[in-house]
């Protein structure tokens, strides 16, 4: 675990899996940034405990820059980008709004892309003298890339592209950066999945049950304890069942 107190960006905390981290790692010590577009309960909770809410549409992408210098006025360093933003179409609504297929691209490839590279001019991060890397780039993703989702393609594509990046980002940011994933399969339910439907998906798990945001900010901490983890994918699927 790392000790030392971490300077953290994360895109998306009004909800869920952002929120929560967000908590986890205020909780722990660190300086937590959050980004949000629409003001909840949660994000009001979590600025109470310290965070530091920045508003970013990451469908804005002129605006990019702009936000990072913003940042570099609250912050002088940044040692941690979670990419966590997300939206969800699936393939009908994309035929119905082709708009909706472009945005999912925007929000998880193109933006987290573009931000990054702007973090990076306006906070560089250093090179070490110890060959340790002093920021990490962190991308959620989804474990259903490797299974399939045939209603979400589109979806599943923008992740798999960004999926696909963090090698060639590791190969342009190394040695100062080092650039990983987590790919969960399914962590938590929406509260409108109805009993039949969540009875369905557990069972096409190896282990059964609703895991839950806490494993995401389980393996976070396993990416900043340790220093050697690059370009890897960790999933967080219980296992995967071939075949079926
Ligand atoms: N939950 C799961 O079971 C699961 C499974 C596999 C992968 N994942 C991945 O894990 C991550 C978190 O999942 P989640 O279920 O917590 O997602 P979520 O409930 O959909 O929350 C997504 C967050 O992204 C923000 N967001 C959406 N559009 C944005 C935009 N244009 N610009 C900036 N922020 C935007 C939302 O903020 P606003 O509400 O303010 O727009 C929200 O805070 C996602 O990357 C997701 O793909 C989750």
């Amino acid at each position: 675990m790392t000790t030392e107190p971490q300077t953290i960006l994360i895109t998306g905390v009004t909800r869920r899996v952002g929120a929560h981290l967000a908590g986890h790692l205020l909780e722990a010590g660190h300086r937590v940034v959050g980004t949000y577009r629409h003001e909840t309960d949660a994000l009001h909770g979590l600025m109470e405990r310290g965070l530091i809410a920045l508003p970013l549409d990451l469908l804005e992408r002129d605006r990019l820059t702009g936000f990072a210098q913003q940042l570099a006025m609250r912050v002088e360093r940044l040692d941690l980008i979670v990419h966590n933003a997300s939206i969800w179409h699936g393939d009908e609504d994309c035929v119905a709004d082709p708009s909706l297929a472009m945005a999912m691209y925007t929000v998880h490839v193109t933006s987290p892309i573009e931000l990054t590279e702007a973090l990076q001019r306006t906070l560089p991060a250093p090179a070490r003298d110890n060959g340790q890397a002093s920021r990490q780039v962190v991308f959620l993703t989804d474990a259903h890339i490797d299974e399939g989702e045939p209603q979400h393609i589109h979806y599943i594509a923008s992740k798999a592209a960004i999926e696909g990046s963090i090698r060639s980002l590791a190969l342009r940011y190394a040695p100062h950066t080092r650039v990983n994933a987590i790919a969960p399969g399914l962590l938590m339910f929406h509260p409108s999945d109805d009993a039949d439907y969540r009875r369905q998906r557990l069972a096409r798990r190896l282990l059964p049950f609703e895991p839950g945001p806490e494993v995401v900010a389980q393996t976070i901490d396993y990416l900043m304890a340790c220093p050697l983890i690059n370009q890897a994918v960790i999933r967080l699927d219980t296992g995967r069942r071939w075949g079926n």
